[in-house]
């Protein structure tokens, strides 16, 4: 069975779709990690960002692993360093990549292969997993998004204010939405909920729920 978990950034995707995927004894995917791990890879290389087939080239030759918990980079645990601020405001540019993507929804779809798994991202119900059985539609307010991820990077010494994050955040979710291969859009048989004044337990109880509802159907 696949559980497809798509929404703009903040929405607290994440840590439902991880907690989900515990309390069912799924897999885990982590989309976002894989076009994070890109381009980590790319600053590393100091890659032209305008160059579109260098970092096709680097994408195809890079090895990325993902456990429940970590992700690797040609065999190196990268988990902390993808989450940086630079990270999340270049990734564009392996989103935006018709061949990079290409390239992760292969290594996606493999992930999947014969397994039970709960994968969160943008594309997963409309372009990577269209036969999912349960397809979730996680959204917040832009307000609520923004002080979740500027917490987040607070707590990781991250030296940025609210409206940074917000600014950052408003010009992401543009790109995302605009984006024609990928872009974030609801599918049409996907359902929607809201994260507005839940916590991640609510969150994670009303998922349950439906994958439970889900499952006596037979999906
Ligand atoms: O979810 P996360 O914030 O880690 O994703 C990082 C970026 O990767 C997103 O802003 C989005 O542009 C891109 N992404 C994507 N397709 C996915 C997952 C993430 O284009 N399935």
């Amino acid at each position: 069975m696949i559980i497809t978990i798509d929404g703009p950034a903040g929405a607290g995707k994440s840590l439902a779709a991880r907690r989900l995927a515990k309390q069912l004894g799924f897999r885990f995917l982590d989309t976002g990690a894989m076009y994070r791990a890109v381009t980590l890879a790319g600053l590393r290389q100091q890659i032209d960002w305008a160059d579109t087939g260098a970092l096709a080239k680097l994408a195809a030759a890079s090895q990325i692993e993902l456990t429940d918990e970590q992700v690797f980079l040609n065999g190196e645990d990268v988990t902390k360093p993808i989450r940086s601020f630079e990270v999340t405001t270049l990734t564009r540019h392996a989103a935006d990549n018709l061949a990079v993507r290409e390239r992760l929804t292969g290594l996606q779809r493999e992930f999947a292969n014969n397994h039970n798994v709960v994968t969160e991202g943008r594309d997963q119900a409309t372009e990577v997993f269209p036969t999912a059985e349960l397809k979730i539609y996680l959204t917040a307010s832009d307000e609520v998004r923004a002080q979740r991820r500027f917490e987040d990077l607070r707590s990781r010494g991250e030296q940025v204010t609210l409206a940074e994050v917000l600014e950052k955040q408003i010009q992401r979710d543009a790109r995302d939405q605009q984006r024609e291969v990928g872009g974030l859009r609801m599918a049409e048989d996907s359902i929607e909920v809201c994260t507005d004044g839940l916590t991640a337990d609510e969150v994670v109880a009303k998922l349950a729920k439906l994958a439970k509802a889900t499952q006596s159907q037979g999906g």
